[in-house]
C-alpha cells in the first residue's frame, strides 16, 4: 500500500511524481491558453497557429513540445486540444510497442483530433516508420496476412494532430523532427511568473499566503511550475502543524531549511552531485557516467532532471571533455561549507585544461576516475 500522507524524500527536483501530486497536478493545471502563465513567445506562435488551423478547419499541424520536466509539456498539449475543441489521446513513446499497437490508436482517431504521445524520443523504430506517413500523408501502409501471401494494404486515415513531448530533443532523429510543423522550445520561468503561478495556485488549493512568502519558494523553484506547487504545498504541511497555519516569509523560510532546500533552491542530490564533481573529480571535467556512478543516481536522471537547471543557474558547464563546475558552484559551496579544492582547469575555455594545478590534485582526481570505471565494470 501506498502512504499517501507521505512524499519520496525528493522536494525539489521536478522528475519524479507520487501519487498525491497526479492528482494534484491535475486540478492546478491551466486549462485554457490565457490561463498558461509565461512563455510568450511560444504562446503567441500558438496563438496563430490555432487561429489558422480553426479558420481553416483543419487539423492543426503537428507540434513538438520539448525542454526539462515540469515546465507544462502535458499542460500546454491538454491546452492545445481544448482550444481546438477537438479531444486529446493521450500515449507515451514506450507505451506503443508494437507498430500493431499504433494503426489500432490511428485509426480510431476522429478527424481532427489530438494524439499527444508523451516522452516521443522513446518510440522504438518499427513504430516510428509507421508514424511517418501517418503525419505526412494520414495513411499507413499495414501487412495483411502471413508468408507468401502476404500484401501491404494502405489505409487512409482522417487528418489529425501529433503533439510530441520530450525532454530530450537531441534525441529525436532528423526525420521524425522534419514531420513537425511547429517545434517550441519551453524555457525556465522567471521569478515573476513562479510567483504569479504560487499565487494561482494557492488560490485553488484554498492557501492563505503572504507575498513575502511566496518570494521565498518562487526564488527556490528551479524556474519550474511543477517545483514551486510542490513546494507551496509543503509549505502549507510545514505552518499547519509547526506555525499555527500562518504562511509568512519566516514560516516559508523555515520549511526550506527544514527540506534541506538551500537559497539557490538546490536539495541534496543537487549538492551531492556538485560536491562531487568538485571534490572527487578537481571540478572536472568529468564524464556522466562517473558523477553518477559517485553519487548512485541513474545518468538520466541526472542529465534530464538535476543538470540542466544547474546548467541554467551557471553553476555547470558541458565541455565536449565533461562537465565541469564552475566558480560560482564552488563559491556556493564554500559558503555552505564545504571543502572545496583548487580545480583541475579554469573556467575561462582560453586558458589551458591543466593550467593551475598541482600534480597531486591530477593524480587525485585521475585516480577518482579510475576507481570510478573500476566499479562500474565490477557492476
Ligand atoms: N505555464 C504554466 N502556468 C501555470 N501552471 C503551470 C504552467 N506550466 C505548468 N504548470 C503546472 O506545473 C505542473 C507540471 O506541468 P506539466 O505536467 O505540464 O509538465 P511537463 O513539462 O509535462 O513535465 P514532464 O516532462 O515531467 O512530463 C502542472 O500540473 C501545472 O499545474
Ligand atoms: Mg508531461
Amino acid at each position: 500500500m501506498q502512504d499517501t500522507g507521505q512524499e519520496p524524500d525528493r522536494h525539489v527536483a521536478a522528475g519524479t511524481l507520487a501519487v498525491e501530486e497526479v492528482a494534484v497536478e491535475t486540478s492546478l493545471r491551466p486549462r485554457l491558453l490565457a490561463e498558461y502563465i509565461g512563455q510568450q513567445t511560444v504562446k503567441q506562435n500558438l496563438e496563430i497557429l490555432l487561429a489558422a488551423a480553426r479558420q481553416r478547419e483543419e487539423a492543426a499541424d503537428h507540434v513538438l513540445l520539448y525542454g526539462p520536466p515540469g515546465l507544462g509539456k502535458t499542460t500546454l498539449a491538454n491546452i492545445i486540444a481544448r482550444e481546438l475543441g477537438v479531444n486529446l489521446h493521450a500515449t507515451s513513446g514506450p507505451a506503443i510497442e508494437r507498430p500493431g499497437d499504433l494503426a489500432a490508436i490511428l485509426t480510431n482517431l476522429e478527424e481532427r483530433d489530438v494524439l499527444f504521445i508523451d516522452e516521443i524520443h522513446r518510440l522504438n523504430h518499427a513504430v516510428e516508420e509507421l508514424l511517418y506517413p501517418a503525419m505526412e500523408d494520414f495513411a499507413i501502409d499495414v501487412m495483411i496476412g502471413r508468408g507468401p501471401s502476404a500484401r501491404s494494404l494502405r489505409l487512409s486515415l482522417k487528418p489529425f494532430t501529433v503533439i510530441g513531448a520530450t525532454t530530450r530533443a537531441g534525441r529525436i532523429g532528423g526525420p521524425l523532427r522534419d514531420r513537425f510543423g511547429a517545434v517550441y522550445r519551453l524555457d525556465y520561468y522567471s521569478k515573476d511568473e513562479l510567483a504569479t503561478i504560487v499565487k494561482r495556485s494557492a488560490g485553488i488549493l484554498g492557501v492563505a499566503i503572504e507575498d513575502d512568502a511566496v518570494q521565498v519558494i518562487a526564488r527556490r523553484g528551479r524556474g519550474t511550475p511543477r517545483v514551486v506547487n510542490r513546494l507551496l504545498r509543503r509549505v502549507r504541511d510545514y505552518a499547519q502543524v509547526r506555525a499555527s497555519g500562518r504562511i509568512g516569509a519566516e514560516e516559508a523560510t523555515a520549511a526550506m531549511n527544514a527540506m534541506d532546500i538551500d537559497d539557490e533552491g538546490l536539495d541534496t542530490t543537487d549538492r551531492r552531485l556538485l560536491a562531487a564533481i568538485v571534490q572527487k573529480f578537481a571540478s572536472g571535467p568529468v564524464g556522466g557516467a562517473a558523477v553518477a556512478a559517485v553519487i548512485g543516481e541513474e545518468i538520466e536522471t541526472i542529465e534530464d532532471v538535476y543538470e540542466p537547471y544547474l546548467l541554467q543557474l551557471g553553476f555547470l558547464d558541458r565541455t565536449p571533455q565533461g562537465r565541469v563546475a564552475t566558480e560560482r558552484a564552488r563559491d556556493h559551496l564554500r559558503t555552505l561549507g564545504y571543502e572545496v579544492p583548487a580545480p583541475r582547469r579554469s573556467d575561462r575555455t582560453d586558458a589551458g585544461l591543466w593550467d593551475g594545478i598541482t600534480s597531486e590534485g591530477r593524480t587525485e582526481a585521475v585516480e577518482a576516475v579510475e576507481t570510478v570505471e573500476a566499479d562500474e565494470a565490477v557492476h
